[in-house]
């Protein structure tokens, strides 16, 4: 078969007329920061989450560091998560001088195992950052549990989940600060980009001061009533926020859509499917993750794929064996054996929204080749 011009990305975002229109807008405006657009974003977001506030930021990982500050995580203090994520969820404690602390995850979520959790908490531990991995809504209930009765924070990356719900109720809406991401792999972009949300006026005052310098409502321009950052959204990247919350729900059911056909297609090639949704967890999708049967040389199926023009990735590292939490933790094998397994053995495939049926036959028909 020739495969010589078929290029099929792992992801792809959608932009349209409508986008370019309100990134006009903003652009011609002359407004292009600190101006209405972010507002109005922000409440959008809010409706898209169900959440009472949203501070929209630079990144899903400066919205992640400054939930540290809001818990109030500093030197010294220990803060658990998953090893089977994006390395900002754990970066997120180093910045601020604390510990990350891996508790080892589940492996048919891919999420923190609760139990696991419990286990490794000590008397310096100050707050857990759950993640929703590839979309799929976290533990919460049990997770709650466990913070309320260690008197522990707790933190949500949602930054791969805009749109999923847990027991019904959608991210961002549970109360404690949940942190979205919108990088163009996202389910929604703003180029680069974040939010945080939260029930609590008083969180969210202190993330609108901490990402635009330290600066208080009641104080001017050049006045810092505390440390903070620059971690502000522009309008620019507000107003493509607008336009993609606009078209979220065709966005995510077409996200649906392209799910349902990649779990009919590889229904008969040798690999294990992404988790099915339950009554309690509803994903929203952010990537198509299969794993591959022990013994496969999934780097070799990489390449096979590429070599076919197919974009894959071996998503996701466990980030206690990234060099440099090696290096300065000591971390090696065996700490968190279930996210090692999951990690040598998951692979993601092109998923976007407008993934054609086409692409997606010519995906599983040479992944059922490239296995063998
Ligand atoms: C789970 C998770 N956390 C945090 C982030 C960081 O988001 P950003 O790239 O916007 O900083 C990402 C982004 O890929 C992510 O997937």
């Amino acid at each position: 078969m020739s495969t010589a011009t078929r290029r099929i990305p792992l992801s792809s975002p959608w932009i349209d007329e409508r986008d370019e229109e309100l990134v006009l807008e903003v652009l011609r405006s002359g407004r292009l920061s600190l101006g209405p657009t972010g507002p109005r974003f922000e409440s959008l977001l809010c409706d898209a989450t169900g959440a009472r506030h949203a501070a929209a930021v630079s990144s899903g990982t400066a919205g992640l560091h400054l939930c540290m500050r809001l818990v109030g995580v500093g030197p010294r203090d220990e803060v658990i998560t998953s090893p089977y994520s994006f390395v900002a969820s754990a970066n997120c404690a180093l910045y601020e001088g604390a510990t990350p602390v891996f508790a080892d995850i589940d492996t048919r979520t891919l999420n923190l195992d609760p139990a696991a959790v419990e286990a490794v908490i000590t008397d310096r531990t100050k707050a857990v950052v759950a993640v929703d991995i590839f979309g799929y809504p976290a533990e919460y209930d049990e997770l709650r549990a466990i913070c309320e009765r260690h008197g522990l924070a707790l933190v949500e990356d949602a930054c791969e989940a805009l749109g999923a719900r847990y027991k019904g109720a959608l991210l961002g809406s549970h109360g404690w600060p949940a942190v979205f991401a919108f990088y163009p792999n996202k389910q929604i972009t703003t180029g680069e980009g974040g939010a945080v949300t939260t029930a609590s006026a008083e969180e969210h005052e202190l993330l609108v001061s901490l990402r635009n310098q330290g600066r208080l409502d009641t104080a001017s321009w050049l006045q810092h009533g505390r440390f903070g950052f620059n971690y502000r959204l522009d309008d620019v990247s507000a107003a493509l926020g607008i336009s993609q919350l606009e078209k979220l729900d065709l966005i995510l059911e077409a996200r649906r859509d392209v799910a349902r056909r990649y779990a009919e297609l590889l229904a008969d090639v040798d690999v294990e499917l992404p988790l099915a949704d339950d009554a309690d967890h509803e994903r929203s999708w952010f990537v198509y993750v299969v794993k591959l049967p022990r013994g496969v040389d999934r780097d070799g199926v990489l390449g096979r794929l590429a070599g076919d023009g197919v974009a894959g990735a071996p998503y996701l590292p466990s980030i206690h064996l990234q060099p440099y939490m090696r290096d300065r933790f000591g971390f090696s094998e065996g700490l968190c054996p279930v996210s090692e397994d999951c990690s040598a053995r998951t692979l993601a495939l092109p998923f976007h929204a407008r993934l054609a049926r086409e692409d997606q036959e010519y995906v599983a028909d040479r992944l059922r080749d490239a296995l063998g």
